[in-house]
C-alpha cells in the first residue's frame, strides 16, 4: 500500500515529503480554502516541491459535467499533463469521467460512499476511486468493509482502476485497509506521522543511548 498526503499546506508537504515515502499529494477545494495563497499558485508551489513524477490529485468544482471538463483542462494546462483530475461522484460526474477518459485525461472519482458508485464509476473509465473510510463510519456505514468490496470486486471483474481509500481519523483505519488490499491511501498529515511512530520505539532508542553513554561517555559510534 502507497502513501499519499491529504494536505495542500507547503510545510506539511515539505517535511513528510522529506522524511517519508510518499507517492504524492492529494488536494480538494476544502484544504486548498485553507491556504493563504491564491489556489493556483498553492497549486503550481505543491508540484514544484514534489516534483513531476509524484501523483498529484487536484479537484473539480463544477456540477455540470461540460464545466467539469473545461476546469480538468484548465488543471492541466496551468499545472502540467500529468495531474490526476479529481471529480466527485455525483450524477454529472460519471458523464465528465467518461468525457475525460475519452480525452486521456486522468481521473480519480471521489467522495465514494458505496462499492457500487465505485464499480460504477471505473465503468466510466477512472483510473483511482477514493472511499471516504471515516465518513462513511460517521453515518453508521462500514468504511472498511466498503474498501474490502471495491478491492473485491475489481479484482472479480478486472478492472484497472485502482483503489486509493481516504478520510481517516486514526491509524487503525489505515492498517485495516492496508489488510484488505487498497492499492493506495491518502491521509492527513497528522494520521501519517502517527503511521510512522510509536512511544515505545523512542522509549527503547532512549534507553540505548543512556546506556551507551554511561558505558563509552559519547552518543555517537
Ligand atoms: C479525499 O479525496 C478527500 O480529500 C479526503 O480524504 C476527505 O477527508 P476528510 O473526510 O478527512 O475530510
Amino acid at each position: 500500500m502507497k502513501i499519499l498526503i491529504d494536505s495542500a499546506n507547503i510545510e506539511n508537504i515539505k517535511h513528510l515529503t522529506d522524511y517519508y515515502q510518499i507517492e504524492g499529494v492529494t488536494t480538494n477545494p476544502t484544504i486548498l480554502a485553507k491556504e493563504q495563497l491564491d489556489y493556483l499558485e498553492q497549486l503550481k508551489q505543491i508540484r514544484k516541491i514534489i516534483g513531476k513524477d509524484k501523483m498529484f490529485f487536484v479537484q473539480t468544482i463544477s456540477e455540470n459535467a461540460a464545466d467539469i471538463v473545461d476546469e480538468a483542462k484548465r488543471i492541466i494546462s496551468e499545472i502540467d499533463e500529468n495531474v490526476y483530475i479529481k471529480v466527485p461522484a455525483i450524477k454529472e460526474g460519471y458523464k465528465a469521467l467518461k468525457e475525460l477518459h475519452h480525452l486521456g485525461i486522468n481521473t480519480l472519482a471521489t467522495a465514494i460512499f458505496t462499492a457500487q458508485q465505485a464499480l460504477m464509476a471505473a465503468r466510466c473509465g477512472a483510473n483511482y476511486v477514493a472511499p471516504y473510510v471515516n465518513r462513511i463510519d460517521n453515518v453508521s456505514g462500514d468504511g472498511i468493509k466498503v474498501v474490502s468490496e471495491i478491492v473485491e470486486l475489481f479484482n472479480t471483474h478486472q478492472l484497472k482502476t485502482e483503489v486509493m481509500a481516504a478520510s481517516f481519523k486514526n491509524v487503525n483505519q489505515v492498517h485495516k485497509c492496508s489488510l484488505v488490499g487498497a492499492q493506495f491511501i491518502t491521509a492527513s498529515p497528522d494520521v501519517i506521522e502517527e503511521l510512522h511512530s510509536h512511544p515505545s520505539s523512542e522509549i527503547s532508542v532512549n534507553q540505548f543511548t543512556k546506556d551507551w553513554q554511561e558505558r563509552f561517555g559519547t552518543v555517537t559510534i
